[in-house]
């Protein structure tokens, strides 16, 4: 495939918007602020098929021949997540249903039914236009199909496919019921033809999880059809061009395991909240470097300035933009990526921040920033492109766990899978430990610790895969709400954590929901030396029984289980399994899992202060360390007695060094 020779950097440009002169203009600034690559025409089938199977291609002739011309790279996409009018309006089984059963109409973007055939014969046709015209351009670097995928739909097409899904999954009706438990609240099942999708007109309060579970994996695997409907004529034209979609992050919706199986490489977009602390966004990162066992991906978006779509738009800081970025880089990024270029005129996105805002002119802070990044950028060349992270930590992460443990009723309405996983994946960022993002069926040997946060269902092979890992000497930690449901989120019998029972040496018999402002203690016991003896903890409580030799770490302070045991360890083989019954403050989480890390051998890649990220790429040509301080005040690094070479700057670096508020170091090793 081919292969990129530089950081690519651009992003989404919409030219269709605007005349010859603003393009001609464009172009000069672009090459000014070392732009090398444009995302175009994201949202112009309606321009580029104004009716069917009529074509109309010739501005886009132009204006690939006009950014080539200048020495500017293309990402190719292909216009299908905007219909056209025409297509709605001629063909309405294209436009979805949504929750409340409301037949939609044409109007907004990412609004068609991803299963209708139709939808996918134009935009199979549109797709192969494009190939045909374009696939052997020398601008072009990769397609980019469609934009962000992610609409649920419940018409009668998705219904009858459902059912098919159904059939194929399960084979007879009586494995259907079995699995969806349908004798529960009497809705046995006596032909296929009765399955109905999860809607407001069938169900107004509490969903199946059973049925809104398959219904959640149904529309992944129906996404990543339409996607793959597209990436298969793409791929005809020429093999060599990689092909992404850009993926709305680590949304929950779509389990992007299964959506990003058959795509080249992973694309996704990165808009943090004004308030995401630093490690969240990381971790973000580190889920899409996880989805494709490790491998570098594509930021295809991030706003070079504020959003419009937030409540408060905040502006980004002087050199927010340079950190976040590097950010994306350190943790796995190949290019950096932009939404948008100019300013628009008008829509819903007029105010969105932009490498060239409406006043058109260079002299502006936000076109300055982006030039010193684009010369940055231009001068680290491919230093780290297709570099891989060397992590021995691993975080389990599982969309079906994160649907099945949210869709449950109980024992608390604040579950909150991510911000479970981000609080195991915070205490090892703080230590500078780099972490990969696991799927729960990858191959964990390599690893010396894996942390599988409220591995709420255990799907078929994970208990014994766990088991092969820590009798094989690895080290586990399992928390709360792990191990209590199978796939079809049916409970498991015998005890909670159920097939991770032995594996970590204790049954739970209850657990109780604390409601936000009530918390319990964790009193350690002498098997565990922390900072502290005590801890707070809240949320859940989990009341746990060890058994066959496990020891007891913590027990509660408070309450009519105080005393009983909070967390324990056990060893399994020739590793350890440590199980978390409840959710401690952050400072237990600091303390234990460093702890946890010195055991199993698990060492920072550097020492820091508190608020600089270091990571470390290791690519074909060089080991890059990313250095960035996310504080607002002088940190340090201790390389030690390692020589390394500032890539920015051509310092030499090592020892204890400091590093400005703010500010980013890339630099090689040796
Ligand atoms: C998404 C879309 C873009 C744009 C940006 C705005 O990521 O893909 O087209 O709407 O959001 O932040
Ligand atoms: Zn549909």
């Amino acid at each position: 495939m081919k292969k990129a020779d530089r950081i690519y950097y651009g992003g989404d440009y919409n030219p269709d918007q605007w005349d010859d002169k603003t393009i001609e203009e464009d172009m000069r600034l672009f090459k000014k602020a070392g732009i090398n690559l444009l995302t175009l025409p994201v949202f112009s089938w309606a321009r580029l098929e104004p009716d069917e199977g009529v074509y109309c291609f010739e501005w886009l002739d132009r204006i690939i021949d006009k950014i080539w011309e200048n020495g500017i790279y293309v990402c190719l996409a292909t216009p299908t997540t905007a219909q056209p009018a025409w297509l709605s309006t001629r063909y309405p089984e294209v436009l979805p249903v949504d929750i409340a059963g409301r037949k939609r109409t044409h109007g907004m973007r990412v609004f068609f039914c991803v299963n209708s055939l139709k939808y996918r014969e134009r935009a199979a046709a549109i797709a192969e236009e494009m190939a045909k015209r374009y696939a052997h351009h020398p601008a072009l670097a990769m397609w980019h199909v469609s934009n962000e995928y992610g609409t649920y739909c419940y018409c009668p097409t998705c219904q009858a496919k459902f059912r098919l899904w159904l059939r194929r999954r399960y084979g007879t009706l009586e494995e259907l019921n079995r699995r969806w438990h349908t004798s529960f609240w009497g809705r046995v099942l006596t032909s296929f033809e009765e399955v109905t999708l999860p809607t407001e007109l069938n169900d107004d309060y509490r969903f199946n999880p059973a049925i809104q579970l398959d219904y959640m994996r149904f529309v992944t695997d129906s996404t990543a059809e339409c996607f793959m409907n597209e990436y298969q004529v793409l791929k005809k034209y020429n093999p060599e061009i990689p092909i992404q979609t850009n993926m709305s992050g680590y949304i929950k919706k779509l389990d992007q395991f299964t959506l990003t199986k058959n795509l080249d490489i992973v694309g996704w977009d990165n808009y943090p909240w004004p308030d995401d602390p630093p490690y969240f966004v990381a971790m973000k990162h580190d889920i899409m470097r996880g989805l494709k066992g490790g491998r570098s991906f594509i930021l295809t978006e991030q706003s070079p300035n504020q959003q419009n779509w937030q409540p408060y738009n905040l502006l980004k800081r002087p050199g927010e933009v340079r950190r976040l970025s590097y950010q994306a880089m350190a943790h796995g990024a190949d290019t950096c990526l932009f939404f948008q270029m100019r300013q628009s005129i008008a829509g819903q996105e007029k105010f969105h921040g932009a490498v060239i805002s409406h006043s058109g002119r260079e002299d502006t802070r936000v076109f300055r920033e982006c030039t010193q990044l684009g010369k940055e950028l231009q001068s680290l060349g491919d230093s780290f492109l297709e570099g891989c992270t060397p992590a021995k930590a691993g975080i389990l992460f599982d969309w079906n766990n994160w649907w099945a443990l949210e869709l449950a009723s109980g024992p608390s309405k604040d579950m909150d899978y991510l911000k479970t996983v981000s609080l195991y994946y915070e205490t090892l960022y703080r230590q500078n430990i780099p972490v990969d993002i696991l799927p729960y069926d990858a191959e964990v040997s390599g690893y010396d610790l894996i942390v599988a946060p409220m591995l709420y269902m255990t799907k078929e092979g994970v208990a014994e895969h766990l088991k092969d890992f820590v009798r094989d000497g690895g080290t586990l930690v399992t928390t709360v709400m792990s191990g209590l449901a199978d796939e079809n989120d049916r409970c498991i019998f015998g005890a909670y954590p159920g097939k991770l029972k032995d594996l970590l040496g204790i049954w739970v018999e209850e657990t109780d929901a604390l409601r936000p402002y009530e918390k319990n203690r964790m009193k350690l016991s002498d098997k565990l030396a922390l900072a502290k003896a005590e801890y707070d903890c809240g949320f859940l409580c989990d009341i746990i029984h060890t058994e066959g030799g496990a020891q007891v770490l913590a027990a509660y302070g408070e309450d009519f289980y105080a005393g009983c045991p909070c967390a324990t360890e056990n060893s399994y083989g020739k590793g350890k399994a440590y199980y978390i019954g409840t959710q401690p403050e952050q400072a237990f989480l600091d303390d234990f899992m460093e702890m946890v890390c010195g055991c199993c051998g698990l060492k920072p890649i550097c020492q820091t202060s508190e608020d600089v990220e270091v990571t470390l790429r290791v690519s074909e040509k060089a080991e890059v360390m990313f250095i960035i301080n996310h504080g607002k005040t002088e940190g340090y690094i201790d390389f030690g007695t390692d020589t390394l070479t500032g890539l920015l700057d051509q310092t030499k670096l090592t020892g204890r060094m400091i590093i400005a508020p703010g500010d980013v170091i890339v630099a090689r090793r040796g």
